[in-house]
């Protein structure tokens, strides 16, 4: 192949394969920006090589100073990124995602983000493996992990913050291990896996970036115009639904099939005495069939 006739994707992939890099380096806001067909999500990308979370950057930004709604604020690394629940989330440089998209007015809410979030990524990875010839399926876990063969591979946690203007704001952050080796992290070892575990190939971190971007855009939208479409395609990738399930929040614990959700989201769990109880947050394990 001729220089001339490849494209920059091609070219910036030969050039890191020169290089002999086993992951691409540093984020490539080109390839992201080439990449990104959206109106206002991921319009503006706010990158720093090294933060704490990007949960707080984002959140400082809005009370600091003025960004546009749909602003990303991307780490190569976090020191100390939080999962849900206050958990520890791992985020070791140049191989995942770690950002925080920021949202203000919420013409429907905080509460669609819940679904919309997962949904995007889960999307946005199956896109990226199909660009890349390959096909994944990505599911999702009540109410909002990301899997790839029953193991975790994006995690997202809502915040809800204030606008500049004091109206309603939301930050929602996500984790995506994308060419994360899960076996050099003993304490996500057994539970988490990468879009490069599932595939057996790295993928370029900007792709999905844009891909998410593309799709959360596209469903925040739908979701705020009144469709149900994002909350029933959310819904049909749950595995959680017609498992045996162990849900904990609060220092309490139910067991039972987990049978329905509600229509904001809400898990329903049928105990062995035949009771339906909602669950609206907390941790879900599945524990048989
Ligand atoms: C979870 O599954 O518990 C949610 C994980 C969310 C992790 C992301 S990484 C980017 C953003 N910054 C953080 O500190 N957390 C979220």
């Amino acid at each position: 192949m001729s220089e001339s006739s490849e494209s920059y994707v091609e070219r910036f992939r030969r050039q890191m394969d020169l290089m002999q890099f086993e992951t691409l380096p540093l984020f490539s806001r080109p390839l992201f920006s080439w990449n990104l067909h959206t109106d206002y999500v991921g319009r503006r990308l706010i990158y720093r090589p090294s933060t704490e979370s990007t949960m707080d950057d984002a959140r400082r930004a809005l009370q600091r100073w003025r960004v546009t709604s749909g602003a990303v604020f991307l780490a190569e690394s976090q020191t100390a990124g939080r999962g849900r629940a206050g958990r520890h989330w791992v985020s070791p440089p140049d191989v995942n995602l770690y950002f925080t998209l920021m949202l203000y007015p919420l013409p429907a809410g905080l509460q669609p983000l819940a679904h919309v979030t997962p949904l995007a990524a889960a999307e946005a990875i199956e896109a990226v493996a199909a660009r890349r010839g390959a096909s994944l399926k990505a599911d999702l876990k009540w109410p909002n992990d990301v899997l790839l063969d029953g193991r975790k591979v994006a995690g997202v946690l809502v915040e809800g913050a204030t606008g500049p203007e004091g109206q309603e704001a939301a930050l929602a952050g996500v984790g995506v291990n994308v060419n994360l080796e899960s076996r050099d992290y003993p304490e996500i070892a057994g539970i988490a896996t990468s879009v490069r575990e599932a595939l057996g190939f790295n993928v370029e971190r900007e792709l999905v970036l844009a891909a998410f971007c593309d799709r959360f855009e596209a469903l925040y939208e739908a979701a705020a115009a009144g469709s149900r479409a994002p909350f029933e395609a959310w819904r049909r990738r749950l595995v959680t639904l017609g498992r045996d399930v162990v849900a904990s929040g609060g220092g309490r614990e139910l067991r039972g099939r987990a049978v329905d959700v509600t229509g904001d989201g809400a898990l329903v769990i049928q105990t062995p005495d035949g009771r339906r109880t909602t669950v609206e947050a907390g941790d879900v394990t599945i524990s048989g069939p």
